[in-house]
């Protein structure tokens, strides 16, 4: 770990930190309590109700229900200056997944778990919100808090943005993070341009036509076409796509025939398509389109393709990212612990926001190995170091200052 945070002995007792910091037993505390009551997308009944409720008793401008179960708070800073908004993101749904962590705070909701760490997101989103409404003074401007519903799917930054969050006041930028258990705690992944991959999934039947396994000659081998579309599509990407650019394309399933001596007459296959490069918005749906019209027709066969371009890539806007960055020094103490060789494959709806308007998707190290707190995201033992919490909201009210001024 390159951070010394929390070490008291190299804490910068500036005004923020003191602040934030003393806010940390409540962060946790509610952040154990959402953890407690997981709910998956757009069910996030309760946990609408907790955010409601505290931003009621804090006298936060609010409005419910937006996408089912989005919240939208509203803070606006007192210092003269500036009539800009900036928006802060968070996510708030769980996974349908039973947890086997043995904590007190556990999940008391069967098969239902907080395992990506939403309930953080949610925590250090109220933590910011509690702050910048104690510290109007502070800043100019005004701020949005976006508490977002299902981004496990099927997605909730979308009907968000259609139901018009980012309008009225007009918002100008966006930030948003993710605890991220793949950086140790004290460590911060941000990075100008793409951070996160495009999403698309893909669902084929093959339709040949069954028989005897021992007179293939009157059967058109559903198997046989499935297996050489497995194999063509490998080559989308190794042959289509510019070298320059990452792209993957994954068969996750496939499925064929029942026994020895029988000839397959349908075959199924289900896939997803990730990358960065924008510019590859349906040319992927075309190639896999092509590639198995191409192999069906050689073989007399006849297939269904269902192909859904589910999330955008998350592009970061250079600006935003350089103001993530610098604010995020400030808080770890150390540049080393900045990693801009964080991307990753996985995909995010925060992507609908930032095709919007720029801004900055960040991730916030929340490993700990020492306290066994490293499991992967959407592991059932998923577990963070609640440090990160403290961390988070002190990066967002550092942004929130310096955007402003
Ligand atoms: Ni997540």
């Amino acid at each position: 770990m390159v951070s010394t945070f929390p070490n008291p002995a190299s804490i910068d007792l500036s005004r923020v930190r003191l602040a934030v910091r003393s806010l940390q037993p409540q962060l946790v505390e509610w952040r154990r309590r959402l953890h407690q009551k997981p709910e998956l997308g757009f069910k996030e009944k309760l946990t609408a109700e907790f955010i409601s409720q505290k931003l009621q008793e804090w006298g936060i401008d609010h409005q419910n229900g937006i996408a089912q179960t989005g919240i939208v708070a509203t803070i606006k800073g007192s210092k003269p200056g500036t009539e800009k908004v900036l928006a802060i993101r968070a996510d708030m749904d769980a996974l349908p997944i039973q947890e086997l962590n043995e904590v007190p705070y556990c999940s008391q909701h069967n098969g239902v778990m907080h395992a990506c760490g939403h309930d953080g997101h949610t925590a250090i989103a109220l933590g910011t919100a509690y702050y910048l409404n104690q510290h109007r003074e502070d800043f100019a401007g005004t701020v949005k808090i976006i508490f977002q519903p299902a981004e496990e799917g099927p997605g909730g930054a979308k009907p968000m943005v259609e139901a018009g969050v980012l309008k009225n006041p007009d918002v100008d930028a966006i930030i948003g993070l993710h605890l991220w258990n793949n950086l140790p705690l004290g460590m911060v992944g941000v990075r100008s341009g793409a951070l996160m991959a495009a999403v698309e999934l893909f669902d084929c039947t093959i339709f040949g036509k069954g028989g005897h396994g021992a007179i293939p000659h009157q059967t058109v081998d559903s198997i046989v076409v499935a297996a050489q579309i497995v194999n063509a599509l490998q080559t989308i990407v190794a042959r289509n796509v510019n070298p320059i650019d990452s792209a993957v394309v994954t068969v996750g399933a496939l499925h064929a025939g029942t026994t020895h001596n029988v000839i397959a007459d349908t075959g199924s296959m289900k896939g997803t398509v990730r990358y960065f490069n924008p510019a590859y918005k349906g040319f992927f749906k075309q190639r896999i389109e092509q590639t198995i019209a191409g192999i069906c027709q050689s073989h007399g066969a006849k297939y269904d393709l269902r192909y859904q371009e589910l999330y955008p890539p998350v592009i970061n806007d250079a600006t935003m990212a350089e103001l993530v960055r610098s604010q995020a020094i400030e808080v770890i103490e150390t540049p080393v612990g900045i990693v801009p060789e964080c991307q990753t494959m996985g995909g995010e709806d925060m992507s609908f926001f930032l095709e919007e308007v720029p801004g900055c998707y960040f991730f916030l190290g929340s490993a700990n190995p020492e306290k066994d707190l490293a499991y992967p995201h959407h592991h059932p033992r998923f577990d963070f170091d609640e440090t990160a919490l403290a961390m988070g909201v002190e990066i967002f009210v550092r942004c929130v200052e310096k955007f402003f001024s």
